[in-house]
């Protein structure tokens, strides 16, 4: 079999439907090459790819893709690609750390999962080739996936186009049948993409990001942005003692900015707990009282109660603050902004530069992925691993 005739098949080629063209070609796109180190983890919130390419059938010669992938995020979208304008289609992602492949092709909708556990921070080698009708997923040198396509060939349009994108899938209606997280926080190296030389397009308007040299498990904070949860989603146990407890861990005296906030939709923060860099001091405002506690441990616990608050830093520093004027349980559960890394709509605002190593609400991790909001420059999973001490 020609090699051409094999790459149709890994790309679905099928149906002579036109969809819509999702890629587009705006003003603002900016080139760049596939073969880099691409840091998938910089469009929150956006189905959208961060880049895409797309070739002639024609100019395509080879049967399969390779990369190199690190991650220590759970569930998002590795790479995706089209033929027919979307029509037919090809998605690998992860979900609770393994790999992924969908594809829908005509009217079918199939997934198949399997393999080791990607998402733990090391480099692995991954290729995707075709073999006659199946898809194969190799990780580390090993087949790990094989996925058997029944295509028919005579079908398959050789003047068509074939698009390819990274960290995102260029159909916005796209139905995966089993919906996944599409947010990806890692990074794609050394690339070869069916052997294609053509560069990659970009219509982010900022400079693209790199990727830490070395990462290690938490969520970093750059110092620009945060992420926003609504409390009514960890529910509070109406219990006198603790209803709520928050847990973050780090290297606190590495810390700067506002490391938790919590607001109603409208007027001050209720509380708020900043790292001061200068003093070296933790700050604790619940409404009108101030505590302050002194940098360095590693473990943050806040325990909200009906009347009071409790922070516990460290083994040794406890302070507690009481205030009857509210059910504060009640307004956990009806819906508070829980932000991390700073308040929203603050007017000077005091963004958290610093890695978070740990955070849980109710002893569940959070997932930063899963915000309501989350500033594109906090990496979900990764912090760098040596945070430079101060
Ligand atoms: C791809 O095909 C289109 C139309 O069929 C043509 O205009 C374009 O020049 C081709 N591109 C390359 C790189 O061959
Ligand atoms: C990949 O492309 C290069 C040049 O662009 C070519 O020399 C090589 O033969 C191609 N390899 C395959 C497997 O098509
Ligand atoms: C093949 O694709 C080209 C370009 O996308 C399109 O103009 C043409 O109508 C298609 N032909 C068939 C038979 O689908
Ligand atoms: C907070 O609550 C947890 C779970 O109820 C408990 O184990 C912990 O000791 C409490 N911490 C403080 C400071 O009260
Ligand atoms: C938070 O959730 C509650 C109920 O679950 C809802 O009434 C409220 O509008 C939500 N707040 C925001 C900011 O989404």
């Amino acid at each position: 079999m020609g090699s051409r005739e094999v790459a149709l098949l890994l790309l679905l080629c099928m149906s002579s439907t036109q969809a819509a063209d999702g890629g587009g070609s705006g003003a603002r796109m900016k080139l760049t090459s596939g073969g880099g180190l691409i840091n998938l983890g910089q469009r929150w919130g956006s189905k959208s790819p961060l880049m895409h390419t797309r070739a002639n059938f024609t100019e395509v010669t080879s049967i399969k893709s390779s990369f190199e992938f690190r991650t220590l995020d759970p569930e998002g979208m590795v790479f995706y690609g089209d033929t027919n304008g979307g029509a037919d289609w090809f998605v690998l992602g992860l979900r609770g750390g393994v790999p992924e492949m969908q594809v829908g092709k005509a009217n079918t909708l199939t997934s198949v999962a399997g393999g080791p556990k990607l998402n733990d921070g090391k480099w692995h080698q991954v290729e995707l080739r075709s073999e006659g009708i199946f898809v194969v997923l190799e990780v580390d040198g090993t087949a790990v996936l094989v996925l058997g396509l029944h295509g028919n060939r005579e079908d398959c349009n050789l003047s068509g186009q074939i698009r390819l994108s990274l960290g995102g899938i260029l159909v916005q209606e796209l139905e995966l049948l089993n919906p996944l997280q599409t947010e990806m926080d890692g990074c794609v190296r050394g690339g070869n993409w069916l052997n294609l030389s053509t560069p990659w397009e970009t219509d982010l308007s900022e400079e693209l990001r790199s990727c830490f040299t070395e990462i290690q498990k938490g969520s970093y904070f750059p110092g620009t942005g945060l992420a926003l949860f609504n409390s009514s989603d960890f529910p509070a146990q109406q219990t006198d003692e603790s209803g709520v407890e928050v847990k973050i861990q780090g290297l606190s005296s590495t810390w700067s900015g506002i490391v938790l906030s919590l607001k109603a939709a409208q007027g001050e923060p209720v509380l708020t707990i900043t790292a001061q860099e200068q003093t070296e001091e933790l700050t604790v405002k619940f409404g009108t009282q101030t505590g302050t506690l002194k940098l360095g441990p590693h473990s943050l616990a806040l325990n909200l109660s009906k009347y009071a608050v409790k922070v516990e830093f460290g083994q040794q520093q406890l302070t507690t603050f009481e205030d009857v004027t509210q059910n504060w349980l009640t307004m956990w559960n009806k819906g508070l902004v829980l932000a991390f890394g700073g308040v929203p709509e603050d007017s000077s605002p005091y963004y958290l530069q610093g890695c978070l190593t740990l955070i849980q609400v109710n002893g569940q991790d959070v997932d930063l992925d899963r915000a309501l909001h989350k500033h594109n420059s906090i990496s979900s999973h990764s912090c760098p691993a040596s945070p430079s001490p101060k």
